[in-house]
């Protein structure tokens, strides 16, 4: 087991197949956003490498991010491969959706068993303002599919902005009337690239939360929390509510996740900047044991709590380059 010096389990890695993606959400990335080189990316047998390696000492829930996970050339055989890693009991996956129609079928028939996709809108032209290029028609016929391959319970992901779709979150939450999907609510939070627009137009889960209350009354509280979600219920409606509260009500007590980044960089905590390489010492010939060793350091010094209200914001990677 990898714990760190406050006893916290960590067993969750969050792996980032690229820092590309067929999006340029306003809240992400420039839109003229410079890549890393496929070279300097992890590649397929290495990733598997240190998937072994985490599982050796008790990582068993993998979640697959990008940038955009699903533009990795050969993601269904990644899926296959981790998904047979021994102690791995857990994989899923956040995605924009685009390719799900496609792929879907073909990534449940792998291995992988859930999916998160990102949708923030339920209207065409404001999708396609805050992602750029984004058609909303595409992601809803992804998710449609995910549903129909078995990659469920469907979760949804929505990060509201000012002035973008504070709105849109009553037709986001209506969803969950008639389906049995988990609509969830994010924080935007701040990192090099679009800072301003993440800082300036944050709208915070309480003021969400009020919101979808004014359209349908007081939310049930499960009193539960789904990782770092805190799940509700409309009164009769199939599906659930989720508040992801990161900036205003931070989680870290509760937090078991490490981030590998697509270049095989570990960060330890999604708003602080410090990061162990573990691919430069993996193409150098370490051996298992020092590898093993620097992933047990770095857990047992795991960051408590962010910064943010202090003015801290990690500036050294943009989202996409983190992976969520
Ligand atoms: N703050 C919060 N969530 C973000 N995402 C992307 N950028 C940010 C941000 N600045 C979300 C995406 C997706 C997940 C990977 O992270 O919308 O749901
Ligand atoms: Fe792409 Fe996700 Fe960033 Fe949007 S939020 S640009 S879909 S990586």
């Amino acid at each position: 087991m990898a714990i760190d010096r406050f006893g916290r389990n960590i067993h969750y890695l969050r792996i980032s197949l690229t820092d590309h993606c067929n999006l340029r959400c306003i809240y992400c990335m420039p839109e003229d956003q410079i890549f890393r080189p496929k070279a300097e990316l992890m590649q397929d047998d290495e990733i598997l490498q240190l998937t072994r390696l985490f599982a050796s000492l008790g990582f068993d829930k993998i979640r697959l991010t990008g940038g955009e996970p699903t533009v990795r050339a050969n993601v269904v055989e990644i899926v296959r491969g981790i998904a047979a890693t021994p102690g791995i009991r857990s994989i899923s996956m956040t995605t924009n959706g685009l390719m799900l129609a496609r792929l879907a079928a073909p990534l449940k028939e792998a291995g992988l068993q859930r999916v998160n996709v990102s949708i923030d809108t339920l209207d065409p032209q404001k999708f396609q303002r805050l992602t750029r290029w984004g058609k909303l028609e595409q992601v809803w016929d992804g998710i449609l599919a995910a549903e129909a391959a078995g990659l469920t319970p469907v979760k949804l992901n929505a990060v509201v902005v000012k002035g973008y779709n504070e709105e849109d979150v009553i037709d986001l939450a209506a969803l969950t009337l008639q389906r049995p999907w988990q609509m969830r609510f994010i924080e935007m939070m701040p990192f090099a690239g679009p800072t301003d627009i993440q800082t300036g137009q944050i709208i915070t889960a309480a003021q969400i939360q009020a919101q979808i209350e004014s359209e349908f009354g007081p939310l049930e509280a499960s009193g539960s929390y789904d990782g770092e979600a805190r799940i509700f219920r409309i009164r009769g409606g199939q599906g659930e509510l989720g508040f992801i509260s990161s900036v205003t009500v931070p989680f870290c007590a509760a937090c078991t996740r490490a981030r590998l980044t697509a270049e095989g960089v570990l960060r330890m905590c999604l708003l602080r900047e410090k990061e162990i390489d573990l691919l430069t010492p993996l193409r150098a010939g370490a051996s298992l044991e020092e590898l093993r060793q620097l992933i047990l350091d770095a857990v047992w010094n795991k960051p408590w709590g962010h910064g943010l209200e202090d003015g801290y914001i990690p500036l050294n990677r943009a989202m996409n380059q983190i992976g969520g």
